[in-house]
C-alpha cells in the first residue's frame, strides 16, 4: 500500500468504528469507500458486527459487497439509512463536497439524502479552501440533451468536458447517462450554482453535495481529524 492508500484506509477504518450492529448502512463508491466496505465485511465475517444490512451506491460497490457477503437491502425494505460512509473528491471547510469522480454521484446523493448520518472519508489531499479549486464538477446529463447542456454550462461560466472511457467512448453511468466534468474554477456562490444546475431540464444530477455531510473524517500524516457539522 502506498502512503495515500494508507491514509484512505485509516480514514475508512475510523469511520467504520461508528457503525453498530443492527444498522442499515449506505455503502459508498470509490477507492476510499472500498476500504470501508471491506472493513465492514471483515467485521461482519468475524461476528464483531451482526444484523447489519447494506445499500450500495453503485453496481461496482454492489459487486464488492456481494463478494464480501454483506447482506444487502433495498429502499422498499429499509427506507431510512442509519449511516452512509462515502468518499469525496474535494471538501471545503464548511463540509460541502464535490463528488462523482467515480461516476456514481446520482445514487450517492440518493443514499445521502435518505441517511441519518453521512460520514465522508478522505485523505488530506481532498481538503480545499474553496470548492472548484481542485476538481471540476461532474454533471450527469441524459444523452439526448448532451449538446444542449454543454452550451448551457458554458453560458453560466463552466468549461464542460465529456467524460470518456479509456477507449474513447462516452462514459456511461449506472443509469446509462453521460457525464460532463465541468470546470467552474473556485466557486464563489455554491447555492446559486447548485440552483442553476437543479433547475435545468436534461441535467439529472450534479456533484455538488451541499449540507449533506454530518462529519468528515480526514486522514492526515499527523493523524485522524474529525470535522463535525
Ligand atoms: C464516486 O462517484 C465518487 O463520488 C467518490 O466518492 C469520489 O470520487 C472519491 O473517490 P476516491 O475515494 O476513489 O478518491
Amino acid at each position: 500500500m502506498n502512503n495515500q492508500d494508507e491514509l484512505k484506509a485509516a480514514a475508512a477504518h475510523a469511520a467504520v468504528e461508528m457503525v453498530e450492529s443492527g444498522m442499515v448502512i449506505g455503502l459508498g463508491t470509490g477507492s476510499t469507500a472500498n476500504y470501508a466496505t471491506r472493513r465492514i465485511g471483515e467485521l461482519y465475517r468475524t461476528g464483531a458486527l451482526t444484523d447489519i444490512v447494506g445499500i450500495p451506491s453503485s453496481i461496482r460497490t454492489e459487486e464488492l459487497a456481494r463478494e464480501l457477503r454483506i447482506p444487502l437491502t433495498t429502499f422498499d425494505q429499509h427506507p431510512r439509512i442509519d449511516v452512509t460512509i462515502d468518499g469525496a473528491d474535494e471538501v471545503d471547510p464548511s463540509l460541502n463536497l464535490i463528488k462523482g469522480g467515480g461516476g456514481a454521484l446520482l445514487r450517492e446523493k440518493v443514499l445521502a439524502q435518505a441517511t441519518h448520518k453521512n460520514l465522508i472519508i478522505v485523505d488530506e489531499s481532498k481538503m480545499s479552501a474553496r470548492l472548484g479549486q481542485k476538481w471540476a464538477i461532474p454533471i450527469e446529463v441524459i444523452p439526448f440533451a448532451v449538446d444542449s447542456e454543454e452550451i448551457f454550462l458554458k453560458s453560466i461560466g463552466g468549461k464542460p468536458l465529456r467524460r470518456e472511457t479509456d477507449d474513447g467512448k462516452p462514459y456511461q453511468t449506472d443509469q446509462g447517462n453521460y457525464i460532463l466534468d465541468t470546470d467552474f474554477g473556485p466557486i464563489g456562490n455554491l447555492d446559486e450554482l447548485a440552483g442553476y444546475l437543479n433547475d435545468r431540464a436534461g441535467i439529472v444530477e450534479h456533484g455538488l453535495f451541499l449540507g449533506l455531510a454530518a462529519a468528515v473524517i480526514v486522514a492526515r500524516e499527523s493523524g485522524i481529524e474529525r470535522m463535525e457539522r
